[in-house]
């Protein structure tokens, strides 16, 4: 699977993005040989994290606090808008270069790492896709550099994996829309500018009667529930929004009318790429950390890197991380490609979130205590790791749409 892949556009964003200096060569790179852009957008990436992330990730987690500072570089380097067109002030990449850069930021922390994804993937995503020219101007260009970034409302207090049962309601009032329900799980929320809402136009429709909308935020009528207290990813704020008879204008209607099930349907097809790739930039730093204390580690009067026992854990978590790493990037290039790939990002997100939450797991066993502590990155990559198993779809709704897409291509 060579990445034959072009890298599109390369303006003032993308240029930024290649000033870091290769030092040396990533696993990823014995992996795929990638294209040269690629190569150093990774170790840019890679740089950043090391330098802006790692020192800072633990401190982070412990205050739950928004990586602010880090945001505002992140965009600057053109990391918040990857695959956004150079017209409306994005780095005009493609999404084999975003899951490069997502793994890599979240390599150094998973919390700025979805925050990144969700910007890019959930928030512009769907209106880079469906926007009116205008929307993408209005709603697309301010959420690029760093100083705004954007959140994604899909999921209820009373429905998660179930998306088409959404019960806010969207009603037509002259020209307004009011808005009156809870959303639930939002990551972002607190931090947002803007949120892309899914909300029912029709209920005797069910998911046909499904609207997308543009809120900005704050705004009348939509308040912020309380910071969730999470096991992991404690820097990204998740949070209920609450709307209130929440007026926002007609023209804030993202694409047509009962088309929102769709939009959200095709979004989560993107974001579980960005999901796999956090989850393997999560993998990839367990991993790190496993060997490098397995390499210092003494224990039978030699470094516990050459016990059989250890080895084999070893090569399991290699094994699965660099499995779950090819998938992800077959997912990418045929969205780069325009090719279909629902099922390709439900098994990649799917494998590589069961490979960091495993690698994680056998990160600490390698560890022993050392792993149990907070001195070690090792717990905060196990705690971190638990939620991709969750969020943009469980395991199990992976497996669902792997079965479908399967079942379909039989034509059954
Ligand atoms: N692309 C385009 N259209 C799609 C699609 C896709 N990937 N998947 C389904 N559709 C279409 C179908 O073709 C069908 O269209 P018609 O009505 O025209 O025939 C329609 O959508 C309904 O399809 P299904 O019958 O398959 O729908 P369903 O109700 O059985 O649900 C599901 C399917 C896969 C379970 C879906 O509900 C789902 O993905 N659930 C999980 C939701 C999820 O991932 N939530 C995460 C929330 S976001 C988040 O985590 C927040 C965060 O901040 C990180």
């Amino acid at each position: 699977m060579a990445a034959a892949l072009v890298v599109r556009g390369g303006g003032a964003a993308a240029r930024a993005l290649t000033f870091g200096v290769l030092r040396q060569l990533h696993t990823v790179y014995q992996t795929v040989e990638l294209p040269e852009t690629h190569q150093m957008l990774c170790q840019t990436c890679r740089d950043f994290a090391e330098k802006e992330l790692v020192p800072i990730a633990a401190q982070l987690d412990k205050e739950h606090r928004f990586p602010a500072e880090q945001v505002k570089k992140m965009g600057a380097l053109g990391l918040l808008a990857m695959d956004v067109p150079e017209e409306y002030k994005g780095a005009g990449l493609d999404y084999l270069a975003y899951s490069i850069a997502v793994e890599e930021i979240s390599r150094g922390c998973a919390s700025t790492g979805v925050i990144m994804s969700v910007n890019n993937s959930l928030y512009l995503g769907p209106i880079l896709k469906f926007g009116s020219e205008e929307q993408k101007h209005q709603w697309i260009t301010p959420f690029t550099c760093g100083d705004k970034i954007g959140c994604f409302a899909l999921s209820e207090p009373g429905n998660g994996s179930d998306a088409g049962a959404a019960s806010t309601v969207a009603r037509l009032d002259g020209n307004e829309w009011v808005l009156n329900g809870t959303k639930a799980w939002i990551t972002n929320a607190w931090d947002a500018s803007a949120v892309v809402v899914f909300a029912t136009t029709d209920k005797s429709q069910k998911h046909k009667g499904i609207s997308a909308f543009l809120v900005p935020m704050p705004t009348p009528g939509l308040s912020l529930g309380k910071k969730e207290d999470k096991l992991g990813i404690r820097a990204s704020s998740t949070a209920n929004l609450i709307f209130e008879d929440c007026r926002i204008p007609k023209a804030n209607l993202l694409g047509q009318q009962g088309m929102g099930f769709r939009i959200a349907m095709q979004t989560l097809d993107s974001g579980r790429i960005g999901i796999a790739s956090q989850a393997l930039g999560i993998a990839q730093g367990a991993l790190d950390c496993a060997v490098d204390y397995a390499e210092k580690r003494m224990a039978f009067d030699s470094p516990i890197s050459k016990l059989q026992a250890i080895q084999f854990k070893l090569a399991d978590m290699a094994l699965a991380l660099e499995s779950a790493r090819l998938l992800t990037w077959r997912a990418a290039m045929l969205k780069d490609n325009g090719k279909p790939y629902t099922k390709e990002a439900a098994m990649a997100k799917l494998a590589a979130s069961e490979a960091a939450t495993a690698i994680s797991h056998q990160a600490i066993q390698i560890l022993g205590g050392m792993g149990y502590v907070t001195e070690m990155p090792a717990e905060r990559h196990y705690r971190d790791a638990r939620i991709t198993e969750i969020y943009e779809g469980t395991s199990e709704i992976q497996r669902l749409v792997i079965a479908g897409q399967l079942l379909k291509s039989y034509g059954s």
